[in-house]
């Protein structure tokens, strides 16, 4: 393919730079096709457009292909860590032993949030839910960590990305310490980022409490499987909100708001309910049939993917994780058994196989999740708790960008035009 594209309008013939990234299909450079030819592109939803380039992560949908820097999925969710992975994100090469310790030990550092932070949760009703005290504690950083909010300083960018990384696994724990009505656990510092976590969940002042290795490294793995996604709509949101200037705290408050609907991160905690409802093997046909209904808006939720048209690589790693995790806690959960055969069943369907609809990375998430012990409105909290790392190293990299300007689309209006204002007593 050249490096020009050829695009004839009504008067004119235009000439269309074609760029090229490292790897992958080339993109159309548009920028001046409005200043010359007087149009716009239609493209709702972002199917074929290219919203700004990025080294950070790159999928192949038709191959099932994800790399973070060049690494696979699959050697990372592996050999690596979270915090190997957050760093690997952030800072654009694996780390040495020397900067991952002390990566680890800024991190740790930064986990306690102030004490004030604690009195939100109590404005909160106690059945709320988590995702939603989440958007409201995360925003109200923006109102305790003034020192990090100067964008134009990387220091301050670095040090408000730390924070957000470090400060996630608290908050989220308070989260759902609060719902249950048990009080909050403050971090221990001699604990790795996950085995934090579990513990400030999980554990109560009353007893002691030992992290599980597996589940440890289970949840571990996890999250590196959903640190980050390239340009999803949570992503997209949290560059958009930051284009604006606006402070990193209250940009990742926007992609949690936007990770919660049911069509992106909600999608875990939606397909376990799904397969519960499901309940038996015997049942899987009639939601197969519902799901193929257009009359019918059911959704095999955990199903489909705007680029993988393969098997997402995400859910092959969970699949397996799944496995590991029943074993080492000795549960046998009829679901996975629903799930295990829903799966076979799609992907030996027609309409699944012609629209090219795989399990992606939350089908199997669930399972894991709820056997560790979460209620499923936690799902999507930890989710988002692992895709900071990918919203801040996007955030770092569009602010650090000198191309960057305020995200703007433009639209196609079909609205009334221009008509003359009748007072209300002549309408
Ligand atoms: N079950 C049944 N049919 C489906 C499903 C599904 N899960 N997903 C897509 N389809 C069908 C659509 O009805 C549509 O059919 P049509 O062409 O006859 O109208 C076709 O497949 C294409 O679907 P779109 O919605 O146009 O595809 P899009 O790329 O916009 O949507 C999405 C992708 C939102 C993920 C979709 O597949 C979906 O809703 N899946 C269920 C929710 C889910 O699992 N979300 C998690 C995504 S991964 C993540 O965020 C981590």
């Amino acid at each position: 393919m050249s490096d020009t594209v050829k695009l004839t309008t009504d008067s004119k013939e235009l000439e269309l730079k074609a760029l090229s990234g490292s790897v992958g299909p080339k993109v159309i450079d548009i920028r001046k096709l409005y200043a010359q030819t007087g149009m716009f592109t239609y493209d709702p939803g972002f199917t074929s457009t290219a919203s700004c380039d990025s080294a950070l992560t790159y999928i192949d949908g038709d191959e099932g292909v994800l790399l973070h820097r060049g690494y696979s999925i699959e050697e990372l969710s592996e050999k690596s860590s979270f915090m190997e992975v957050a760093y690997l994100l952030l800072r654009g090469s694996l780390p040495s032993k020397d900067e991952l310790d002390g990566f680890n030990n800024t991190i740790t550092r930064h986990t306690m949030v102030h004490e004030q932070l604690s009195q939100f949760y109590r404005g909160f009703r106690r059945d709320a839910h988590p995702m939603a005290i989440m958007c409201g504690v995360v925003g109200a950083l923006s109102a305790f960590y003034h020192d990090s909010t100067d964008i134009t300083d990387p220091q301050q960018r670095m040090i408000a990305s730390h924070r957000l990384i470090a400060k996630m696994p608290t908050l989220a724990a308070m989260a759902y310490k609060y719902s249950i009505g048990q009080p909050f656990v403050y971090p221990r510092n001699d604990l790795s980022y996950t085995g934090n976590f579990l513990r400030m969940t999980f554990s109560v002042p009353a007893e002691e409490y030992e992290v599980n290795p597996v589940i440890e490294q289970a949840l571990d793995r996890i999250f590196i499987l959903h640190a980050d996604h390239e340009q999803n709509a949570s992503t997209s949101t949290v560059r958009l909100a930051g284009s604006s200037g606006a402070n990193p705290f209250a940009c990742i408050a926007a992609g949690i708001a936007c990770l919660w609907g049911p069509a992106h991160g909600g999608a875990n905690e939606a397909a376990l309910n799904m397969l519960r409802e499901i309940g038996t093997p015997e049942r899987i046909p009639a939601y197969i049939a519902r799901a193929k209904n257009k009359d019918d808006p059911f959704r095999l939720m955990g199903f489909g993917h705007r680029v993988y048209k393969n098997y997402d690589p995400r859910a092959t790693v969970m699949q397996k994780t799944v496995r590991e995790v029943l074993s080492a806690l000795k549960v046998n959960d009829p679901i996975f058994d629903v799930a295990l055969q829903l799966e076979d069943m799609a992907l030996h369907d027609d309409y699944f196989r012609e629209k090219k609809l795989f399990p992606n990375v939350d089908f199997y998430s669930g399972i894991i999740l709820s056997a560790i012990g979460f209620p499923t409105d936690m799902f999507t909290v930890l989710f988002a708790l692992a895709r900071t790392v990918g919203w801040v190293a996007h955030w770092n990299e569009m602010i650090s960008d000198p191309e960057q300007k305020i995200g703007r689309p433009r639209q196609l209006y079909t609205g009334p035009a221009q008509r003359p204002y009748v007072p209300v007593a002549q309408r």
